[in-house]
């Protein structure tokens, strides 16, 4: 459990470091997707070791590195790599660099993943914006004593994701000439991928899309009032929807095949972000 002060000493450790540097954009870069991070030539390279209270990722193709710099005429931090519950973190450790990119001033969150495509319609190597989550009973990164400094007791989740943003993030894509898919996350914890019989059930209860992340900084996020946009790339058809058994070698080959799309897709959206507050 974290208090304000935790909070708050990570985030005056990262001021320190960066002197006049007020972030706009916190970008949490998914399974296989950290590549973005790489290609940023001008930037402060942070390992999450050296910031106070800061989860230390071991996840495969989650390098644990923040990246500070100015992407698009914007001042982002990039999260290369995050933490997962499955990796044995809390909830609330997942999602304790979402409240420290707000005490740094970030209000805006762009949470992707891999996840596995669970409506039959969708294929594997598309892209699907979130239009909101099922996490069911689950770990959940607001219990505990309520920080009402960043949100209520009871905050609204009726509307995490941005519809703003992803209009946004559509329109960005058609420049780039394709058409994400738009849908419903299924949050499970991992680390196992899910039976066939559990698919078929979240299918039936409307999800589109299922994987190991993004929620809980999601809520986190939302709890504090800050626009959040969460992009899933399909990597695989869900358990049972094809035949052949799953594995992490396939979730980061297809991250690998999508990463320079992705890569411009981000960039297009920041630009996007960079002239709607000029
Ligand atoms: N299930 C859960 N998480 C995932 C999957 C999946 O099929 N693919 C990528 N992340």
């Amino acid at each position: 459990m974290f208090s304000l002060s935790d909070y708050e000493e990570s985030a005056s450790c990262l001021k320190n470091r960066l002197p006049g540097f007020v972030p706009k954009v916190l970008v949490v870069l998914g399974s296989g997707l950290g590549g973005l991070g790489d290609r940023v030539k001008e930037a402060v390279r942070i390992p999450y070791g050296e910031i106070p209270h800061f989860p230390v990722s071991s996840a495969p193709g989650h390098k644990g590195v923040l990246i500070v710099a100015e992407l698009a005429g914007v001042p982002v931090l990039l999260m290369q790599g995050r933490t997962h519950v499955y990796e044995g973190f809390s909830a609330a450790e997942v999602s304790f660099p979402i409240r420290t990119a707000k005490l740094m001033g970030v209000n805006t969150v762009i949470l992707t993943n891999a996840s596995g495509a669970v409506n039959p319609g969708f294929s594997v190597g598309e892209f699907m914006l979130l239009s909101d989550f099922i996490r069911l009973p689950w770990a959940n990164a607001l219990i505990g004593p309520n920080e009402d400094a960043f949100g209520p007791r009871f905050p609204d989740m009726s509307r995490v994701f941005s519809e703003r943003l992803r209009i946004e993030a559509r329109q960005a894509a058609e420049g780039l000439g394709f058409l994400p898919r738009e849908g419903v996350y299924w949050y499970c914890t991992g680390p196992n991928f899910e039976t066939p019989a559990e698919i078929r059930a979240f299918r039936i209860l409307g999800a589109d899309a299922v994987g190991m992340s993004t929620v809980h900084e999601a809520m986190t996020a939302a709890h504090a009032g800050m626009d959040v946009l969460g992009i899933s790339l399909l990597t695989n058809m869900a358990a049972g929807i094809s035949q052949q058994p799953l594995s992490g070698e396939e979730v980061n080959a297809a991250a690998e095949k999508a990463a320079a799309v992705f890569e411009a897709w981000i960039i297009r959206i920041l630009e996007r972000i960079s002239d709607r507050d000029k």
